[in-house]
């Protein structure tokens, strides 16, 4: 752990034995965050991006083990279609150019969601990515791609009934094993930026006991202490799970 962050941790009086195992966040406010500039939305892609790489290295410094991004929702095509380009070409670029960085830094990557209805040269370059950092065990980074919540739901269901199983007895852990997400356990964080308060969508399954933080920073300006003060407040709060404290 760098000096830095660990004085961070210090000063933020955050218990390093109960920092969130799962990170979820909807990374929201990069067009806005450009448009402030008087910059094209695009630029708030590209800076976008590279806040997650700093999100991603401070939440490994951290400790953090799992970290869930919302990159490109079911709903994103619905956008000006030199948007939704420029988000895939630059989704490439960002896999071609970061790969190595992630396998130093031990990140195991996964891409999550819909995929089919990506081109078969990204579908390959994930494809690559995922084998290479397959044994990385520091962080996994889920990134999740045309992803969309209730159409999880419907494709764990799918799935459920697919393998042969009956609908009478479909149980919670049933479904749970059919998500993208089924290896890794449920966020303990949901973060949204950009001051929106809903979901759009994300992680509606996994999110049922997660604690949810509402932030105004844009995504391009999420930096380590917008981090920590999430942490700091997490551990404040009294997760009951519909028990008693
Ligand atoms: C989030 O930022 C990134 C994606 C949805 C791909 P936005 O592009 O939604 O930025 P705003 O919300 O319009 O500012
Ligand atoms: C959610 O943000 C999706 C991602 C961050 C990828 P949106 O900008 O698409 O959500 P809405 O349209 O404001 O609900
Ligand atoms: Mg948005």
């Amino acid at each position: 752990m760098t000096a830095e962050v660990d004085d961070l941790i210090t000063q933020y009086g955050i218990d390093r034995k109960r920092i969130p195992n799962h990170v979820a966040i909807i990374m929201d406010g990069n067009g806005r965050w450009a448009n402030k500039r008087l910059m094209p939305r695009n630029f708030g892609h590209k800076q976008g991006q590279k806040q997650l790489k700093k999100t991603l290295i401070n939440c490994v410094k951290i400790g953090v083990k799992v970290l869930t991004v919302y990159a490109f929702s079911t709903e994103n095509w619905r956008r000006p279609e030199e948007e939704v380009r420029f988000l895939l070409k630059y989704l490439k670029k960002s896999i071609i150019e970061e790969i190595d960085e992630l396998i130093e830094e031990g990140v195991c990557l996964k891409f999550l969601g819909d995929l089919k209805e990506f081109d078969q040269k990204l579908l390959d370059m994930i494809e690559t990515a995922e084998e290479r950092t397959k044994s990385n065990t520091t962080i996994q980074l889920n990134v999740m791609l045309n992803y969309g919540g209730r159409r999880e739901i419907i494709d764990a269901v799918k799935g459920y009934l697919k393998a042969g199983n009956s609908i009478e007895t479909l149980s919670e852990d049933d479904l749970s094993a059919q998500m993208y997400t089924a290896l890794v356990p449920d966020p303990d964080v949901l973060i949204r930026t950009g001051g929106d308060v809903r979901i759009s969508n994300f992680m509606l399954w996994q999110c049922a006991y997660s604690e949810l933080f509402f932030i105004d920073t844009f995504w391009p300006d999420f930096e380590i202490d917008d981090l920590l003060n999430v942490v700091q407040q997490f551990q404040s709060r009294d997760r009951r799970f519909g028990g008693l404290s």
